[in-house]
């Protein structure tokens, strides 16, 4: 077999008599993916080289020169200008190594008190916990276009569907308010999670802290964590925090591909709900016509990427003994592909909600078809003329054939048609049978009255300010 370098490995290369083969060498390396948490490594080492000084561990001459030699090396990262070697496994040996040829002997002294195992747990907790804030913000952010559509429509009526078939009118500010509302809950998630990972894991060093007489309060304090992590096995050892971020990015991923879907529907030429802008829409190649809604399909299939990351990591850690095992190498090019994927997604929901333009006419007439007010008939029936609901809902039925006999809409009956039914029916039926009597009169707490819909908004306007 090939051997890669002549020599064994710089960084642990002491009870080594050669260096590794190709393959293994191919088999082992993180760096083209993980050098993405070069700016994570630099601040936990920067972290960790200040409390190391602070506790007399350190000269404070070495401390200064690791601290700016770790500047340039992000400086060199940042300009592209670094060299990533393979050989260096990841992103950790990469800066630690670029470090001792900036500074020299100060740089060996950087891994006192810690091993890579907390370094990897710390850096990475470190780019969870910051794509938790860019799930949050653009979450919010596609909240303010999802409201800004449902202040538009409060009370522009539409179907409302139960199993795709038409079920009760309800007006578009109430449907857009809904996916605000799911929304909001997927934030909360993202907020939990994100609360619940922020502990420190630095200073467990292998998996069993170390004898130097670090200040583990201090390295979680500098790196905003709420604390270290009390047990140094767990800290080294888990890597629950990434699969709660995954859990909550699913869940979201599931709303915006049921969003995607009645995106799908409301812009095909059958049902005209709304027009998606040109520049969120894509043409055919080969008809002329089309205008297709690529975003919103990519983002309905999106989460096939992103729960399949969360799936492939459980099995990673599935049976893993504790404390560290290299399987867990296995955890970050998944995470990283899920956060990117989360971001586009709500970036790309965000444009085609804000550029959509809604088909009001449309919208009337598919709400009127379909019988959509025969619940507001039972009702009618109940209210007025003292019916018990199943004898109303049976009346409201034959009513319902009847006009579906004749081809026509409930309102098109005469009242003659409808007496013959049931004779206690007056004139006055005929109001609750449009659409825009049926939403005004669902006033109930959280139903589709454009007066409840104009208070929720306004509570959603306040929460996000
Ligand atoms: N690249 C490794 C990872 O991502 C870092 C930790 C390696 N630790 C070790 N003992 N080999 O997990």
């Amino acid at each position: 077999m090939s051997q890669s370098s002549d020599s064994s490995n710089a960084m642990w290369g002491g009870r080594f008599a050669g260096g590794p083969d190709a393959i293994m060498e191919a088999i082992n390396a993180s760096i083209g993916y993980d050098r993405r948490l070069a700016p994570q490594d630099i601040e936990g080492s920067r972290a960790h080289a200040a409390m190391l000084a602070a506790q007399g561990i350190l000269s404070d001459a070495d401390a200064q020169a690791i601290r700016d030699g770790l500047l340039t090396v992000l400086a060199e990262i940042e300009a592209g200008s670094f060299d990533f070697s393979t050989a260096l496994e990841d992103i950790h040996m990469n800066v630690e190594s670029r470090l001792i040829d900036l500074i020299g002997d100060a740089g060996r002294r950087l891994h006192t008190g810690r091993s890579r195992n907390d370094q990897v747990a710390t850096d990475f907790r470190l780019w969870v916990r910051d794509q938790c804030d860019a799930a949050i913000a653009g979450l919010t952010a596609l909240q303010q276009v999802l409201l800004t559509q449902a202040e538009d429509g409060v009370d522009r009526v539409m179907p409302g569907f139960t199993h795709l078939q038409t079920a009760q009118p309800v007006t578009w500010g109430h449907h857009m308010l809904a996916y605000v509302e799911m929304l909001g809950r997927d934030v909360s998630r993202f907020s939990d999670a994100r609360a619940r990972m922020n502990e420190c894991p630095l200073g467990a060093a292998a998996l069993a802290g170390t004898s130097f007489p670090i200040d583990r309060h201090m390295t979680a304090t500098a790196l905003g964590f709420d604390r270290p992590s009390a047990n140094s096995l767990d800290a080294v050892s888990d890597r629950d925090f990434a699969l709660d971020f995954l859990s909550a990015a699913s869940i979201c991923a599931m709303h915006l591909s049921r969003l995607s879907e009645e995106l799908v529907i409301w812009s095909s030429a059958q049902f005209r709900f709304v027009t998606m802008s040109d520049r969120f829409s894509t043409g055919s190649s080969i008809m002329p016509q089309k205008k297709n809604p690529d975003a919103a399909e990519l983002i309905r299939a999106k989460i096939g990427r992103i729960f399949g990351a969360q799936s492939a990591l459980l099995m990673v850690m599935k049976g893993l003994p504790l404390a560290y095992s290299k399987d867990m190498q296995e955890d970050k090019e998944q995470v990283f592909d899920a956060a990117d994927t989360l971001m586009l997604s709500l970036a790309a929901m965000a444009g085609m909600i804000d550029g959509m333009t809604a088909n009001a006419p449309a919208m009337r007439a598919a709400a009127g078809q379909g019988f959509s007010t025969a619940t507001d008939l039972a009702d009618w029936l109940v209210r007025e003329a003292g019916l018990p609901f199943r004898d109303a809902h049976h009346a409201t039925g034959t009513l319902v054939a009847r006009a579906e006999a004749k081809g026509c809409d409930l309102p098109d009956l005469t009242l003659a048609e409808m007496r013959q039914v049931h004779p206690a029916i007056t004139e006055a039926v005929f109001d609750v049978l449009g659409v825009d009597n049926s939403v005004a009169s669902r006033t109930s707490y959280g139903g589709t009255a454009p007066a409840n819909v104009r208070s929720e908004i306004a509570k959603w306007r306040e929460r996000l300010a």
